[in-house]
C-alpha cells in the first residue's frame, strides 16, 4: 500500500514514504489483537501473520516429539530444522509445521500452558523473528503491507513500523474473551483460565530476551469496554494519520 501523498504524513521519514505499511499490534493475551488485526489487515487489503502461532507450532512440535520444553538446546535444534509455513490471508490465516496444518492443534491448553516456556528461548526467537521478517519484507512487496500480531513486533521484529499499536484490556476482560474463545462457560473454568493468563503474562513480561513490551512510540489502547469495531476504527484513524489511504467502511480494499 502506498502512502497517501494528499494527507501530508509530514511526521515520517522520506526513507519511509512510498514504502508499504506495516501496522505491528502487541499486547498480552487476551486483549483482542487477532480480531483486532484481521480486521484492519481486511478493511486495509493487507495481509495478515499471526507470530504468536508460530510459537504454538514449535511447542505443539516439541511437546508431540515429547521435546523436553525446560531443554533449551533441545528447543533450539528442534526450531532450527522445523519448517513453518504461515498463510496470510486475514480471512483464512493458516500454519503448518513440516507440511502438516497444525491450526486447531496449537490453540489446546497444552500448547497454551507450554509456550510460555518455549518462546523464552533466545535461539528459537532468533530464528523466528528472522522468519517473521522475511515475511513482512515478502508481503510488503506482494500485497502493499501486512498486519503482524505478536508481543515484540513493534520493540523487535519491525521496529521501524510506520503504525504501531500497544493493545490492552483489564485482566478480567482478557480472561472472559479467553474463556470464550476456548467455548467455556462456567465461573471455574473462567477463575482458571485467568490464573493461567496471570501466569503466562508474567513470564511473557519478565523473560530476559525480547519480553512483552510497549515500544516507546507505539499507542496504548485499552479495549476493557469496547467492542472490536471501536477499536479496529481507532486503529485505521491511526493509519490514515501515518498518511495511508483508508478505505470507507463499506467498500473493503482488497490487494490489486
Ligand atoms: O498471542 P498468543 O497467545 O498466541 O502467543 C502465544 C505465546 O507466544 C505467548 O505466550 C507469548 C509468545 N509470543 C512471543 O513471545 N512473541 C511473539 N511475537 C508472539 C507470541
Amino acid at each position: 500500500m502506498q502512502r497517501d501523498q494528499g494527507s501530508g504524513a509530514d511526521a515520517e521519514s522520506a526513507g519511509r514514504r512510498g514504502r508499504g505499511l506495516v501496522v505491528a499490534v502487541d499486547g498480552p493475551g487476551g486483549s483482542g489483537k487477532s480480531t483486532v488485526s484481521r480486521a484492519v489487515a481486511r478493511r486495509l487489503g493487507l495481509r495478515y501473520l499471526d507470530t504468536g502461532a508460530m510459537y504454538r507450532a514449535v511447542t505443539q512440535l516439541a511437546l508431540s516429539t515429547r521435546t523436553d520444553i525446560e531443554d533449551a538446546d533441545a528447543l533450539a535444534q528442534l526450531a532450527e530444522r522445523a519448517v513453518i509455513t504461515c498463510g496470510t490471508d486475514p480471512d483464512a490465516p493458516t500454519i503448518a509445521v513440516n507440511q502438516v496444518r497444525v491450526d486447531a492443534e496449537i490453540r489446546t491448553r497444552a500448547v497454551t500452558n507450554a509456550v510460555s516456556a518455549v518462546s523464552a528461548v533466545a535461539a528459537v526467537r532468533r530464528r523466528l523473528v528472522a522468519q517473521q521478517r522475511q515475511i513482512i519484507e515478502a508481503t510488503v512487496e506482494e500485497a502493499g503491507g501486512i498486519v503482524v500480531e505478536g508481543r515484540d513486533i513493534g520493540s523487535v521484529v519491525a521496529p521501524d513500523a510506520p503504525v504501531k499499536v500497544f493493545l490492552t484490556a483489564s485482566t478480567e476482560e482478557r480472561a472472559l474473551r479467553r474463556s470464550r474463545e476456548l467455548g467455556e462457560r462456567g465461573e471455574d473454568d473462567v477463575a482458571r483460565t485467568l490464573a493461567e493468563l496471570g501466569r503466562r503474562d508474567q513470564l511473557d513480561s519478565s523473560r530476559s530476551v525480547d519480553p512483552l513490551a510497549k515500544a516507546p512510540d507505539a499507542v496504548v489502547l485499552d479495549s476493557t469496554g469496547m467492542s472490536a469495531d471501536e477499536v479496529v476504527e481507532q486503529v485505521l484513524k491511526l493509519c490514515a494519520k501515518a498518511g495511508f489511504a483508508v478505505p470507507a467502511a463499506s467498500s473493503p480494499g482488497r490487494p490489486a
